[in-house]
């Protein structure tokens, strides 16, 4: 990113002068009828800032959390002095200008035609199934899904009353088309969720065949793209993406799929919401949308248009293919080990086992790895999500262990 906006290098100045001091006191202060000392203060404020910097290491790829840019830093900070409300858009016609036009850039890129900001993909996959329940044309309580699909759809489930129902994979999490057809013709489902960029795996369910089955049996497809959303801006997935284009609804995360700071999900959507409620709020001069966010501002996404400002598309282009060269670099290392297994996912997530007698627990706690399962069998799992992850870091970590 070009840091040389005069706003941004303020900004940046700031930061590091707050960050350059040193005493670090991480001792809790007491919430109490008066102030605290404004020094412990300060110092309890650079403590939590150096346990954020965990993420922000070449040797950090236990998760899909990344490090801020300034930019988005700056959205964030626009974001809190802004602070309105956009139940009252007609207040804040430029912050809701600058919310549709990201919408609208949305559904261009996704080639969806309606769209809202969420607080992340637990809320768009609990709203795209609350949709589908209230579009279903079938008498049916049931969702299909996979034992790979995030938590939150199970989750979503049991809010909304509805059932979840796991569909048989491959061995590397994806379901099987021809499973999900056999228990489509035993039941139509209400919906049934896709995933493109499993949680553990990295990997994305065949969509093209199973959102045709979907068509076929007229139900809803919903597709949680929460992380593999970013290959949309690479010229090879395109053809991913078209099958995703005749999906009914899609989850995406900017908080993982673009580096942005949380909280920014979106959900989007090819028919109009449903009315799900009548709604009397007699203290608003327009009527709420029916969607599940309250109250909410720029925070869910002006840090993303920050980014978009300062840095433009091409961007987060660079940056999505730099974690997946990062990827392909530490996955060539790990073929060159003889007796290692592990798979390389379209995503940027690598899930590899060495050979038997060799565990690498200590390099999970320091935040190198993180543990999952695929296919039902542990496995270490390195997330190519932060710009600051380096394979070659990661290689020199292992090298004792070869
Ligand atoms: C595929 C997938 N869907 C949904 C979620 C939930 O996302 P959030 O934490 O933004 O609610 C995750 C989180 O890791 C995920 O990997």
């Amino acid at each position: 990113m070009t840091n040389d906006s005069p706003t941004l290098n303020a900004l940046l100045e700031h930061l590091q002068q707050f960050t350059s001091q040193s005493a670090i006191n991480s001792s809790l202060l007491a919430i109490q009828e008066d102030a605290n000392n404004h020094e412990q203060i300060n110092s309890l404020c650079r403590a939590l800032i150096n346990e954020g910097q965990r993420h922000n290491q070449s040797a950090w790829a236990a998760h899909m959390t990344s490090s801020p840019t300034a930019a988005s830093i700056l959205g964030q900070v626009l974001a809190g002095l802004h602070n309105g409300n956009l139940l009252s858009p007609q207040l804040y016609p430029l912050l809701d200008k600058i919310e549709q036009q990201l919408i609208s850039w949305f559904c261009q890129l996704y080639r969806h035609q309606y769209g809202h900001f969420t607080a992340g993909a637990t809320y768009a996959n609990l709203e795209a199934l609350w949709q589908a329940r209230e579009h279903a044309s079938h008498d049916s309580k049931l969702v299909y899904g996979s034992h790979a699909s995030h938590f939150s759809v199970a989750k979503a489930c049991q809010v909304l009353g509805l059932t979840f129902q796991e569909i048989d994979t491959d061995q590397y999490d994806r379901i099987l088309p021809s499973a999900l057809a056999e228990v489509c013709q035993q039941q139509v489902p209400i919906a049934v969720v896709l995933t493109a960029g499993t949680s553990a795996c990295g990997e994305i369910d065949p969509l093209s065949e199973c959102i045709q089955i979907c068509q076929a049996f007229d139900c809803w497809s919903h597709v949680d793209a929460a992380w593999g959303a970013g290959l949309v801006l690479l010229e090879q997935y395109q053809p991913l993406f078209c099958a995703v284009a005749d999906a009914d609804s899609l989850t995406i995360d900017p908080h993982k799929a673009f580096s942005q700071p949380k909280p920014c999900g979106l959900l989007l959507y090819q028919r109009p919401l449903q009315p799900l409620f009548a709604i009397d709020a007699n203290y608003l001069e327009h009527p709420p949308k029916q969607t599940l966010p309250g109250s909410f501002g720029g925070e869910l996404f002006l840090p993303l248009w920050s980014s978009l400002m300062f840095s433009g598309v091409a961007d987060l282009r660079k940056q999505m293919q730099h974690r997946l060269q990062q990827a392909q670099c530490f996955a060539e290392f790990l073929t060159s080990q003889p007796y290692w297994w592990h798979h390389q996912s379209p995503t940027g997530i690598i899930c590899f086992r060495p050979s038997a007698d060799i565990n690498l627990d200590d390099l999970v706690t320091l935040g190198l790895f993180s543990k999952a399962k695929v296919n039902n069998k542990t496995v270490y799992r390195c997330v190519f999500a932060s710009q600051a992850a380096q394979a070659t870091s990661l290689i020199t970590a292992l090298e004792p262990f070869c």
